[in-house]
């Protein structure tokens, strides 16, 4: 039997994440994705996830130390970045800094504390590059900072009061079952392959526009729009070129994405004058109450406008979502190889059988 797409195929037991598609419910080792971004920080979800146990403060403080301690790129790598093309998309820029700081990262098999120096580096290397492509100077990481004001910080180069809400957008994103990027992350993990290479692999799978690139997608075609009173017309216009509106649907989620709604919450709240967002609730009206495809709003049409209003640039959307999520991918890493299986699948051959190998001189160029 074939399962195109591999859909609803259960690869492996895991005790991550329970993505209940139906009723919008997403959890993290048993806690609800929304109780954990109102009150959890990313230090510790990242540990929860990693650890399978809430942190105590001790534990908790050490863990920070000890990201903190990850947040510089080795000096032969930060020597990369003055030899890069200042346009190059930042999901790239990450696949080029991880592959060189993963060949230095030593083959201690440790994949857990890998795991934490990996994702402690991430903001690093997004705003190193930001910095030097805008040719600013570059702002070396803090340690009293928190993972995530620290990013913002080397961004640029000040704190904001809002720094919450880029904290509980990464909880969000941090952690989604077996997506495609974390499959892909699976698949090369399942030949034992190095940590860093799965990440690369999961990089690459999440840049598509039909999973996280679709939240850089999401703003030109809000823009695209326009107004609110053109949301109908747009719709109609893209069923009839069967066009996907980006933003929405999923392969899981039959019913709201409780990350969406979350975040739909936060931006009524803190940015109710956003055109963007103006645009994305009636666009999210008109498609739900009309029952459009029977889709919904997915996590990045409104974590698209947030990190739109925050003051990331656009082509960095997506290795934001990454730089939450690769928590997510490193912990299915680990629990994966414990019990690993090599991923193997295969195909219906469907094409002829025994056709005649027809020597170069004899073949006919016009068909
Ligand atoms: C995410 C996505 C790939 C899931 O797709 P899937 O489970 O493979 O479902 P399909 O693409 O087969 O969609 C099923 C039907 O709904 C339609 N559909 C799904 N998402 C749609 C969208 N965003 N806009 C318009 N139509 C959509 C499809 O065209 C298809 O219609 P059809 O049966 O008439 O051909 C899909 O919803 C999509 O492309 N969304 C836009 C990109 C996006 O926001 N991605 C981020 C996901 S978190």
């Amino acid at each position: 039997m074939i399962q195109k797409g591999l859909e609803g195929v259960k690869i492996c037991e895991s005790s991550i994440c329970y993505l209940d598609g139906i009723n919008g419910r997403l959890y993290y080792r048993g806690i609800p994705v929304e109780e954990l971004a109102e009150k959890s920080t990313f230090e510790e979800t990242a540990y929860f996830l990693w650890y399978g146990k809430l942190p105590t403060k001790s534990e908790l403080e050490e863990f920070k130390r000890k990201m903190a301690d990850y947040r510089e790129l080795p000096a032969e790598a930060l020597g990369i970045l003055y030899h890069l093309p200042k346009n190059l998309h930042y999901i790239d820029v990450l696949k080029i800094f991880l592959s060189i700081h993963g060949s230095m990262d030593g083959n201690d098999e440790d994949l857990r504390e890998k795991a934490i120096r990996v994702a402690s580096v991430f903001p690093t290397i997004l705003a190193y590059y930001y910095r030097y492509s805008k040719g600013k100077e570059l702002i070396r990481p803090r340690k009293d900072l928190s993972h995530v004001e620290n990013f913002y910080y080397m961004m640029f180069g000040e704190r904001n009061e809002k720094i919450r809400l880029l904290e509980s957008a990464f909880i969000l994103l941090m952690e989604q079952d077996i997506n495609a990027s974390t499959f892909a992350a699976l698949v090369i993990a399942s030949t034992l392959s190095d940590l860093y290479s799965c990440i690369v692999g999961a990089l690459g799978a999440l840049k598509g526009p039909l999973h996280g690139g679709a939240s850089e997608k999401v703003p030109p075609m809000l823009e695209e729009i326009g107004s609110e009173d053109r949301v109908e017309e747009f719709v109609q216009k893209c069923l009839k070129e069967k066009r996907k509106i980006m933003g929405f649907g999923h392969r899981v989620y039959k019913t709201y994405d409780p990350r969406a709604v979350f975040l739909k919450r936060v931006l009524q709240e803190h940015f109710p004058d956003s055109k963007l967002f103006r645009i994305a609730s009636k666009l999210e009206e008109y498609i739900v109450s009309n029952k459009i495809k029977n889709i919904y709003p997915n996590v990045d049409l409104y974590s698209s406008v947030l990190f739109e209003e925050l003051g990331f640039p656009r082509n960095m959307f997506t290795a934001l979502f990454a730089t939450a999520r690769v928590v997510g991918w490193t912990a299915h890493v680990i629990e994966y190889v414990s019990d690993n299986k090599l991923i193997r699948p295969t195909s219906e051959y469907v094409g002829p059988m025994d056709v005649e190998y027809i020597p170069i001189e004899r073949r006919d160029e016009n068909g």
